[in-house]
């Protein structure tokens, strides 16, 4: 039977550096990188490959210890007119998160797409080949998120506790 901690996980052992709204404020100026134009053409993503931000994350990754730590973590910004489908990542097997902007609740599927619980959250693990799905509800979205197409959420989850 799926729990709810077979897919997701609430970190609260470390608090998300507060300066990373403001360091969103400064990459939202700059152009981001359009993805997902197929729902809705309102996705952006904006990779964060040096900074205070970033500093932050190699932090959290050295404390954990964290692999895969070539990729950067990246913003992506919803905008209120995206809307993706309840899905399955088609790249990663889990992210790490931390909400930056709005308050809209994340779903989750079984493979019928029946609903088995829906949550809120400041920083988490999810796995993403669990279906999902966020209803934008019109209001903009963004995330700081790094993204693990090696590594399990079950091991990220172990490294995590
Ligand atoms: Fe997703």
């Amino acid at each position: 039977m799926t729990t709810p901690d077979d897919y997701f996980f609430a970190i609260t052992k470390s608090e998300p550096w507060s300066g990373l709204v403001n360091e969103w404020n400064e990459y939202n100026l700059k152009e981001g990188v359009d993805k997902w134009t197929e729902y809705g053409d309102d996705i952006q993503f904006r990779t964060v490959s040096s900074g205070d931000a970033l500093c932050w994350w190699m932090a959290i990754e050295q404390m954990y210890k964290l692999p895969e730590k070539a990729r950067d973590p990246q913003f992506i910004r919803f905008g209120p007119n995206s809307s993706v489908p309840i899905h399955r990542d088609p790249k990663s097997l889990a992210w790490i998160a931390v909400t930056i902007v709005g308050d809209q609740p994340i779903e989750f599927y079984n493979m019928d797409k029946e609903k088995l619980y829906e949550t809120t959250y400041k920083f988490a693990l999810v796995n993403s080949k669990q279906p999902h799905y966020c209803d934008v509800k019109g209001e903009e979205r963004v995330l700081f998120r790094k993204i693990y197409t090696k590594t399990s959420y079950e091991t990220l989850l172990h490294l995590l506790n």
